[in-house]
């Protein structure tokens, strides 16, 4: 299942009722489920209360949703919350430049993760490594034991491996098919199960038992393929676009201060969609960037380069990276707008809503390096950032793009300016004179 159709244009013109009107029509919610789930900032009080601890309130951010997805042939509306203006309007407009190339092609491993067992103190890690490894099926019969409603599910223990990452150490690690949850409750539980035993057989001292977030054994692979003309700017051709985002992957590609903002704008989409469905950012973070890491030097999780297709020049876009979501269990069944965004979703696995999270990452990196590669960021920043200031000043509804336009057209986008500007509007103040070219 998908949504009907994620093309709405204009959608960003329409008030926010309408808006909630269009996405149930096209995703089959309904307006007062959604209106209900984002009530109060998406999560009650007393919701928020039985999560952590101290709780003296929620703290809300905004809550939108990416357009004209499209992924292996099927259309998405997908919930983004973030709180940095133009980030959810850039992943909508590459997602349609991607869409004029078919679309998004995302595949995935199995939800495999990995759950270490740490022994330190080893006075004889050979003999230790093959006493582990000779009783391989007794460990994972126990693993098994440990988590029996997984593998109820279809899911379990995969697989066992011994690694040395130092002349004193053994590290186990058992390999889980979480199926749809994120996994850390389950992968934490056999690791825990198995300590004693691995330590027993393996010598030395028992260390940690946790998961590890660089779960590279659960791995998605998105590409797009986007024909030259769909590129274009006012200014430039599609191949003169092309040549300036290829430019920029390769920048990416040699240097890790360039990788790691380049990753930054692959995360303003991924992020976005993670926290939209009550997932946990930091171990996705945490394994992008040790994935990103592994071959020593920190590199791009996305790359671009210049293809043919068709017998005409294209721009095609590869992105790889670790991804543990759940769409079960934990925050899920209790935070309102995380059940909200898997509804409206209506995915039906935890790897499919990984792949919308990828796909929405790749689309998010696009839309950054090619405006850095064009016109730049900042004019599409600044013109944002001024209905910011625009509410900061006080004004409201129709107000805040009529203030927002007359500060950038000012080239005065501060909170003086605003306020001026709406005293104008508000016909308490003298329209002021153009701003002079130099
Ligand atoms: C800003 O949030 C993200 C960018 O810096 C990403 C990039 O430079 O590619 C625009």
């Amino acid at each position: 299942m998908a949504a009907r159709t994620s093309r709405l244009p204009a959608f960003y013109k329409i008030s926010i009722p309408e808006r909630r009107a269009a996405i149930s029509e096209a995703t089959g919610v309904p307006v007062e489920e959604m209106a209900g789930c984002l009530a109060g900032g998406g999560l009650p009080s007393e919701v928020a209360d039985k999560f952590v601890e101290n709780v003296l309130g929620t703290y809300a951010l905004p809550y939108g949703v990416v357009l004209n997805l499209r992924i292996n042939g099927h259309d998405f509306v997908a919930p983004m919350v973030v709180e940095e203006p133009s980030v959810v309007a850039a992943a909508s407009s590459a997602a349609k430049m991607a869409r004029a190339g078919g679309g998004f092609l995302a595949e995935t491993d199995a939800p495999v993760m990995i759950s270490q067992i740490q022994l330190y103190d080893v006075p004889a890690q050979e003999a230790g490594r093959a006493a582990i490894l000779a009783h391989k099926d007794e460990l994972l019969a126990m693993a098994r034991r440990a988590v029996p409603g997984l593998v109820e599910r279809g899911g379990g223990p995969t697989g066992l491996e011994v690694r040395t990452p130092s002349t004193d150490m053994i590290v186990v690690h058992v390999l889980v098919d979480c199926r749809d949850a994120m996994g850390a409750n389950l992968v934490n539980t056999i690791a825990e199960a198995l300590g004693e035993r691995v330590a027993s057989l393996g010598g030395g001292k028992l260390g940690l038992r946790i998961l590890s977030n660089l779960c590279d054994h659960r791995m998605i692979r998105v590409r797009c393929r986007i024909p030259a003309e769909a590129l274009s700017t006012d200014d430039l051709d599609g191949e003169a676009v092309i040549e300036g985002i290829v430019n920029a992957s390769r920048f990416a590609e040699v240097d890790p201060y360039r990788a790691a903002t380049h990753n930054k704008g692959i995360m303003n989409g991924i992020d976005a969609v993670v926290i939209a469905t009550g997932n946990d950012w930091r171990a996705v973070e945490a394994g992008a960037h040790a994935y990103a890491a592994r071959s020593g030097s920190y590199s791009p999780l996305a790359v671009w380069r210049r293809v043919e297709h068709e017998g005409r020049p294209a721009l095609e876009g590869r992105l790889e990276i670790p991804m543990a979501l759940g769409t079960v269990g934990g925050t899920l069944r209790v935070h309102p707008a995380a059940r909200l965004s898997l509804q409206m979703l209506q995915i039906t696995s935890a790897q499919e809503l990984a792949v919308v999270a990828a796909s929405v990452g790749l689309a998010s990196n696009l839309a950054a390096i090619r405006a850095l590669a064009t016109d730049g960021i900042q004019r599409g920043h600044m013109a944002l950032h001024a209905r910011s200031v625009a509410l900061a000043a006080g004004a409201s509804g129709g107000e805040v793009e009529q203030v927002a336009t007359l500060i950038v057209e000012a080239r005065d986008i501060t909170l003086e300016a605003a306020r001026r500007a709406l005293r104008v509007i508000r016909g308490a103040a003298p329209r002021p004179r153009p701003h002079a070219e130099p």
